[in-house]
């Protein structure tokens, strides 16, 4: 079929829109509304309102804190939160933040919107959402000669393309530098540190190459209309990864097992990738007289992880050592499900952890964005460079624990790591203060890393290619 027949097949699809001369059916306002995109993008809809982009807004802890941040500075945090999780109210001048509530808010104006990624005329500034929108009917995408639409002009944008080494309007709202100039959040600039934001088409990456995969799923689909002219033209629009609602939202379970599909092989407990012989390292060794090692590895993550939201988030190792009449010997970061890691705000010391910690003028924890005054990251690093004589070159974590007394009992070890997007202490914190619902806390889930989830023994010094015999050498 050929691209004028297409155009004919969907004016006479959506006859009933169709406006006269080039104007397209739809109005600013109406395209404003992702309600609209409905009727032609199902899919899209469908997944993007699953996805964290369209619950920014109505997440209750972000309401919460939003509410508490401007009680607490009196006002003068304004439209620095909501300008990123609702950035349509902002544009639309809907709200000044002070008594931000979303169940106020029409849906154009709800979340990170299909409008607003769409309707980007430039990119003013690498944090704090410097995208300026063009206001016009033109939805921008990433697909060479879009089928025109007389619902909506639609054109390629460079911007919009996830395949070259650019990623400016992710990045301009996954990069917050606080009221107070702490860069809290730095996705993007840790991104471009590593080879992936390189200029180099055999490995740049940027984040929608990893974030938005491309299928060949349906791009337009209405009764008369199935558009599908693009090989792998289609990217999803779930954005998984690690926050899911924590009130019943449409998706749910959709979003949660997208978040497993990523998350399950983006953690490893894992030998050194540097082999130099045929010696296969373990990423659980024990070498004698008495040190356990556990080397993890963040694999095709490109930024640190967590990343973003790094201060908010809880990660850590567990590990445990048995005898062989499984008796525990050793144990670290065995926290029950539903109890916190750092209950004071203060992580045990000898928890092997991975997140920000946050910290107030006077070095007591802080659990809000606005009273951080410096922060103390232990987070995984990404890859940065593909030269392999570069000491930059293994980005991986090497942990050890003395275990020196129970050397010779110790029969088999476990590992793995676990993360929780939010802390039980700032939940505490927020319900504490009357912001928070308690219900919310109770819903908030630990998840396990499959590619983390490791044993080694004594009998076969661990199983599969990636574990077993010897300790690295470094
Ligand atoms: C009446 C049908 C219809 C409606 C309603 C509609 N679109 Fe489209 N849209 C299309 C068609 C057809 C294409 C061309 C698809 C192609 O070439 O594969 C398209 C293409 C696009 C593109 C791709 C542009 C590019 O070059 O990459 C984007 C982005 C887009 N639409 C966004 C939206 C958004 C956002 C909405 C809701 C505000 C919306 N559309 C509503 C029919 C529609
Ligand atoms: C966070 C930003 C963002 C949001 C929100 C968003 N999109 Fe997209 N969308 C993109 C990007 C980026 C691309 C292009 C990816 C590429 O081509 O590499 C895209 C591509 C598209 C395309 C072209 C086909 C394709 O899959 O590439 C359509 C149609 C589309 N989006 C519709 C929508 C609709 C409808 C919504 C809301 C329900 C929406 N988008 C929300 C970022 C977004
Ligand atoms: C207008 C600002 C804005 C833009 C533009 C934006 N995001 Fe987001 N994004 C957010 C906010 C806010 C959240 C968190 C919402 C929440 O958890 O309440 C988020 C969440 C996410 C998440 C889920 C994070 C998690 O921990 O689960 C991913 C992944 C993501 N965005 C990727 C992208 C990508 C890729 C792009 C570009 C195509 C993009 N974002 C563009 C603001 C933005
Ligand atoms: C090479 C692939 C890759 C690229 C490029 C990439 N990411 Fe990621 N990202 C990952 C993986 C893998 C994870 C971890 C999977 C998970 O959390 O489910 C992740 C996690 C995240 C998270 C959740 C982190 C957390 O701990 O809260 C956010 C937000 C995110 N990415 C945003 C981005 C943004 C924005 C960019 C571009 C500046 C980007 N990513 C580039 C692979 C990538
Ligand atoms: C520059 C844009 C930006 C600004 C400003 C911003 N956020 Fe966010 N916020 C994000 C992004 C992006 C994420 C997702 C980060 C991730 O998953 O790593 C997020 C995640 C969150 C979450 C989800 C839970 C979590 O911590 O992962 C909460 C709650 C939140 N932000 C609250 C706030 C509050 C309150 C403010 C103002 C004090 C604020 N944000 C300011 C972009 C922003």
């Amino acid at each position: 079929m050929t691209r004028a027949m297409i155009a004919a097949w969907i004016a006479a699809a959506i006859g009933s829109l169709a406006g006269c001369g080039d104007e397209p059916a739809l109005s600013i306002a109406k395209l404003q509304d992702p309600d609209t995109c409905n009727q032609c993008h199902p899919r899209h809809v469908a997944q993007w309102s699953a996805s964290m982009h369209a619950y920014a807004s109505d997440d209750p802890v972000f309401v919460a804190m939003n509410r508490r941040g401007q009680r607490e500075t009196a006002g003068a945090l304004g439209t620095f939160c909501v300008k990123c999780h609702a950035p349509m109210a902002v544009e639309l001048g809907l709200t000044d933040g002070t008594s931000f509530d979303p169940a106020q808010l029409p849906a154009a104006a709800r979340g990170v919107t299909c409008y607003f990624c769409h309707n980007v005329k430039s990119v003013e500034d690498t944090h704090n959402n410097g995208v300026v929108l063009a206001h016009d009917q033109t939805m921008r995408g990433g697909l060479p000669n879009p089928v025109s639409s007389p619902a909506h002009h639609a054109t390629y944008d460079k911007l919009m393309d996830s395949t070259i080494n650019q990623s400016e309007i992710c990045g301009s709202c996954h990069d917050v530098v606080t009221p107070r100039r702490v860069e809290l959040e730095r996705t993007y600039k840790e991104w471009q540190t590593t080879f992936f934001a390189q200029d180099d088409p055999q490995h740049h990456l940027s984040c929608g190459a990893c974030h938005m995969p491309s299928s060949t799923d349906v791009i337009a689909d209405a009764p008369g209309l199935h558009v599908k002219s693009h090989s792998n033209g289609f990217h999803e629009h779930l954005w998984p990864a690690i926050d899911q609602a924590l009130t019943p939202f449409a998706g749910a379970e959709a979003l949660a097992n997208a978040i497993k599909r990523d998350l399950d092989p983006a953690i490893a407990i894992i030998g050194p990738a540097t082999l130099t012989s045929n010696v296969q390292y373990g990423g659980i060794c024990l070498d004698p007289p008495g040190e356990l090692f556990v080397r993890i590895d963040s694999i095709s993550v490109a930024h640190d992880w967590p990343s973003g939201a790094a201060q908010d988030r809880r990660a850590w190792l567990e590990v445990i050592a048995y005898d062989a009449s499984n008796n525990v010997l050793f144990q670290r970061g065995v926290i029950p499900d539903g109890a916190a890691v750092d209950p004071d705000g203060l992580p045990d010391l000898d928890l092997i952890r991975m997140w920000d910690q946050a910290f107030k003028d006077d070095g007591s924890p802080a659990h809000m964005f606005w009273d951080v005054a410096q922060v103390d990251s232990r987070l995984l690093r990404p890859p940065v460079t593909l030269d392999k004589n570069s000491a930059a070159f293994d980005h991986s974590s090497r942990v050890q624990f003395h275990v020196e007394g129970i050397f010779t009992s110790i029969d088999h070890i476990t590992a793995r790591i676990r993360i929780r997007p939010l802390s039980y202490a700032l939940l505490a914190d927020l319900v504490g203060s009357g912001d928070l619902d308690p219900a919310v806390a109770s819903r908030l889930p630990t998840l396990d890393i499959l590619g983390t989830q490791r044993t080694w023994s004594k009998a076969t010094k661990g199983t599969g290619a990636a574990l077993n015999t010897n300790c690295s050498p470094h």
